[in-house]
Formats: C-alpha cells, structure tokens, sequence
C-alpha cells in the first residue's frame, strides 16, 4: 500500500537528455558500513588524461616557468644582471640562459605533448577495441538467447500437458515432479529473457515521460506478489509525498525490478520496504531487506558484470541485476548505492535527478520555491548549453 504521508510537494524534474548525466566520475566506490557505494557516469572520454601523462605535464609546466622567469630577467635587465655578475657581459649572458632555458622548455614541451598524446591515443584505441568485444558479446548472447526460448516455449508446453494428464489420472507423484520441473524450467526462462534484455537494453532509446515515482513502486511490487509469496516476503511500499518526474518508465522499472528481485532473494522469509521521496534535488526510491546482507569488501564489486558476492550453490543467479540496475540509473543521470551490515541486511537506493523540489509547505513561495530553485536551474541551463556548443 502506498501511503501518501504528503510532507512535501511534488518533484518535478526538468528534461534530461538522453544517455547524459551529471558528467561525474564512474565506478563504485567502497562502501562500508553506514558508508555508501557511489555509483555515477563515466568521465567523458575527451577529459581524460591519463594517469601516466601526468608527470610529464608537470615537468612541461616547470619547464613554461623556467623559460618565464629567465625571459623576466632578461627584461628586467641590466639592474639584475648587475647583480649577479659584476662587471660581465650581462646582455649576452642573460640572452643565453634565456635562449637555453626556452629551447629545453620546447623540447622537453613537445616530449610531454608528444607522450600525452600517445597515451590518450592508446587510451582511445584500447577503448575502442573493448567496446567492439562487448558488443561482439551481446549480439552472440541476444543470439544465445533467442535460440534458447523456441525450445523452451515447447517445454512449458509439454510440461502442462504433461500436468494436466497427471491430474486426470489422479497420479499425485507425477504432478510433483512436473510442477518442479515446471518452476526449474521457468527459472530458466528468466535467466534467459535477463540474458536477452541485457543484450538488447543498452541500444535501446530513451523514452522520456511524466512518471509517478510512488505509483511505479507500487505496481511493481503488485507485479510480483507470486514471487514475494513464494520469498514469504511482506512487502511494503511508501511514497512520502508525490514524487514524480520526467524519466524512461521501462527504465526505472527495470533497475527496481531488480532490487526487487535481489530483496526477494537475498532476504527470503523477511520483511522488504520500499521507499519513495524527495532528497534535494533528486528523486530516491530505495529496497530495504532484512537478509543476509553484503559484507563491506565485496560491496564495490557487485554492480559490475557478472559479479556475485554468494556461493553459486546456495542462491542461482548471473550476477546481471545490479548491473543493469546500475546501468539503467546511469543512462537516466542517476546513481544507485547500498549500504549493507552482514547479517542484518542491505538498503539499495536509486537517485533520479530532478529538476526542481516544491517548496516545504507553509514557507512562502519565494523563499521556499522559485529562490531555493533557481541556482539548481541555472547550473542545469549552463551544463545543458555547454553541450549544446
Ligand atoms: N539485497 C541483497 N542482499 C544481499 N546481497 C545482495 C543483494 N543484492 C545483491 N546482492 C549481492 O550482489 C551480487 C550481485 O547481484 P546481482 O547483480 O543481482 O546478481 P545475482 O543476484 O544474479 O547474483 C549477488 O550475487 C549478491 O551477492
Ligand atoms: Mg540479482
């Protein structure tokens, strides 16, 4: 049940384009308790320098200082030249250094462009050919799992049929077998269509729309009271105020269906809360379970590719929902973190951006509203422009 405990206003967040973000740095980050995992976009290929670059960018900026301070006194003249060499042959002398110091500062200039260069070229080139890799991988798993559910189609159909008689012939045996055969095979179906969104999501196109954060929540929890059922998990959802904004449904659907998905799993036979409100400027729906809990050296790692904390004996699993929970987040300019105590439970939060939070009521519009909104919107107008140019 949602309830609307409405403390604030809605949240309605302004137009954000699609596959960009806030340009903050990618990876998770360590998480450990009461510590969060911050999971944000990848820096844009053109701002990064690589870390091996950065010597020599350091060597080419004493070298630039070296050439200005000789060139300053060089123009100073004859009064510090005075000094340093009584009696000599200032003008030449200083003009040397001068000279000296400009054509090291160049040669050692072009070396470190040079090396920089090189670097970000090989860091380009060897992006390149690892995009190409994951994209070879996906079209053979879209591939893969296409094949893989024409037969299984036919399975489920053969295993209703094969039900149905049991039941006419009364043979209770035979329909235990089939129904445990029936939920192993669908248990396959769902590994496979996980394999298939995972191939086919990541080309798909955003599709932006007003969401209502609260009632998304709430029917995806309503579409999965089989598997709560099953995970003997009761589930509650909360949206404190209406908390909506312009994202991709499917989206943000997709990102909470796997944390639904994982609080079923990893905290079977406890309760799950799910919780929607405003923080800031953003939007924040977390799944809190009461499970098993994540231990705080293998937090980082989860959200990645095929990565999993569990023993493969004890839960099933690809190791793909956090990964495309955080890669859903991500194309719509949000985050997902977690904060974990082995043993007691984890916490997952999805943060959406949004444009603007309505002012705390009874606070008057100008200070609470527009005031308090407009900083937030003139940065979002400048980031917004600077990609446009
Ligand atoms: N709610 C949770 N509680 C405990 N561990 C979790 C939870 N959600 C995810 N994990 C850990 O993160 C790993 C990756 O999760 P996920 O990507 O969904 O893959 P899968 O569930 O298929 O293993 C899991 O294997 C598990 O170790
Ligand atoms: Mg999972």
């Amino acid at each position: 049940m949602i309830s609307s405990a409405a403390s604030r206003g809605p949240v309605r967040p302004e137009t954000v384009e699609p596959g960009r973000g806030d340009g903050q740095d990618g990876g998770a980050g360590e998480a450990g308790p009461g510590k969060e995992t911050s999971l944000r976009r990848p820096r844009a290929a053109s701002a990064a320098v690589r870390p091996e670059a950065w010597p020599a960018l350091a060597m080419f900026g004493v070298c630039a200082l070296l050439a200005a301070e000789t060139a300053l006194l060089a123009a100073i003249g004859l009064g510090a030249g005075d000094a340093l060499l009584p009696g000599g042959d200032h003008e030449g002398v200083l003009f040397g250094a001068s000279l000296a110091a400009a054509v090291l500062g160049g040669a050692l200039a072009s070396m470190t462009l040079l090396r920089a260069l090189r670097a970000s070229r090989a860091d380009r080139d060897g992006r390149a050919q690892a995009e190409a890799a994951l994209r070879t991988r996906d079209e053979f798993l879209g591939l893969a799992a296409h094949e893989l559910k024409t037969p299984l189609t036919a399975l489920f159909l053969e295993l209703g049929a094969a039900g149905r008689d049991a039941a006419r012939r009364g043979d209770e045996a035979a329909r235990g077998h089939l129904s445990r055969a029936d939920r192993a095979a669908r248990r396959l179906a769902e590994l496979v269509s996980r394999l298939l969104v995972d191939a086919r999501a990541a080309a798909e196109p955003l599709a932006l729309e007003e969401v209502d954060l609260g009632a998304l929540a709430n029917d995806a929890v309503d579409a999965r009271r089989e598997l709560f059922d099953r995970a003997r998990c009761d589930v509650t959802v909360r949206a404190e105020g209406p908390v909506s904004g312009r994202w991709d449904r499917t989206r943000v659907d997709r990102a909470l269906a796997s944390l639904l998905a994982n609080a079923a799993k990893y905290g079977q036979g406890r309760p799950i809360e799910v919780t929607v409100r405003a923080e800031g400027a953003q939007a924040r729906l977390s799944v809190r379970d009461h499970g098993i809990g994540i231990p705080p050296e293998r937090r980082a790692a989860i959200f990645d590719r095929y990565a999993r904390a569990v023993s493969a004996r004890h839960y099933g699993g690809l190791g793909l929902g956090l990964w495309i929970a955080r890669r859903e987040a991500l194309a719509l300019g949000g985050t997902v973190t977690v904060e974990s105590r082995p043993g007691h439970g984890a916490e997952f939060t999805l943060r959406l951006p949004a444009g603007a939070v309505a002012p705390l009521r009874g606070l008057p519009r100008a200070a609470g509203g527009a005031l308090a909104r407009a900083p937030a919107r003139a940065l979002r107008w400048l980031a917004w422009r600077s990609r446009r140019c």
